[in-house]
């Protein structure tokens, strides 16, 4: 059997196998099949790049590789574990188990950190930047790699997000213009070589309650790391800390950006608004209109 054939013959038998996640838009029943089967044949891509490629031939060996990566696909082991690849802000990452796989919906926090990130090296020339929670570093190192005028401080309180994040800081970048560091949030930074010298932070934090997270679809919550969804019993736990220790980080000026859950903005906004320290208070919203990215300048005049 020829590559289409063999395509078609795996299409039609998983057709009404495998199921889909809202937050996972980019995987389908065509791009997961391509994806698996790239993977198998030692070329491992993400699936939003596994559209665009063209498959080639397998050998015997590489066909068997590829039922056994279908048969963990059935077994609801998230495709990019699997595949150990996703695609964030168009670059494609290192993704495995360590860490939460980035989400389509974080790159309207990716955007927005750097149209900000823009706006202050066109001001100042250059741009610190931290990016809190990092998990995989995504956010971080997209950044760095798509304005070069950033130096960036990455941070996770997980181990394990800290050792992927340095993977794909030397799969991705160049001149240590990125470091990884372990940190309860800025524990690692108390210090006056940041303290009032941030000019960005971006976070994307854990922000679901703990009462949901257990009720998550089991693709997520058998595989993914907890750490990276429990924010508490209101699932602002982590948000509100962010809320409050930024500013003694940030320059004037300097901008806070990060990502809130569906329902959370009104009340996110209203917690920075009681600060009297950020002005500019503004969301980003989906397709949908939901709040999904909030952001804040510090007053200059505040040191
Ligand atoms: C929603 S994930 C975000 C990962 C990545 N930035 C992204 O956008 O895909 C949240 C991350 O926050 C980390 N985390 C949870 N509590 C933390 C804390 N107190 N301090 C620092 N990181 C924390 C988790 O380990 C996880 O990697």
């Amino acid at each position: 059997m020829n590559v289409t054939e063999v395509f078609s013959k795996i299409n039609v038998e998983l057709k009404d196998k495998l199921q889909f996640l809202d937050d996972k838009p980019e995987e389908n029943l065509e791009s997961t099949i391509k994806a698996l089967w790239l993977a198998a044949a030692g070329l491992p891509v993400s699936a939003e790049k596994a559209g665009n490629v063209s498959l080639p031939e397998l050998n015997e060996d590489q066909l068997k590789k590829l039922n056994k990566l279908i048969d963990f696909r059935l077994k609801n082991i998230p495709l990019a574990y699997i595949t150990q690849r996703q695609s964030f802000m168009g670059i494609e990452f290192k993704a495995d188990k360590r860490a939460l796989i980035p989400r389509k919906e974080t790159e309207i926090l990716g955007k927005k950190a750097l149209e900000l990130s823009h706006i202050i090296t066109k001001s100042k020339g250059n741009a610190i930047v931290f990016d809190v929670c990092c998990g995989a570093g995504n956010l971080g190192i997209s950044i760095s790699c798509l304005n070069t005028k950033c130096k960036v401080y990455a941070s996770d309180i997980s181990e394990e997000a800290v050792a992927l994040t340095r993977e794909n800081i030397e799969l991705l970048t160049q001149n240590e213009q990125v470091k990884v560091f372990k940190s309860d949030l800025f524990s690692e930074f108390e210090s006056n070589k940041f303290h009032g010298k941030i000019d960005l932070i971006v976070c994307n934090p854990p922000y679901i309650s703990s009462a949901k997270v257990v009720k998550m679809n089991p693709e997520i919550s058998s595989n993914e790391p907890v750490l990276a969804f429990d924010g508490g019993m209101l699932g602002v736990k982590i948000i509100q800390k962010l809320i409050a220790d930024s500013p003694r980080f940030l320059a004037p000026q300097g901008w806070l950006v990060f990502e809130v859950g569906v329902g959370q903005g009104d009340f996110v906004i209203k917690l920075l608004q009681k600060t009297l320290i950020f002005q500019k208070i503004n969301s980003t919203t989906d397709n949908s209109g939901n709040v999904r990215v909030v952001f804040a300048q510090k007053s200059p005049l505040l040191n």
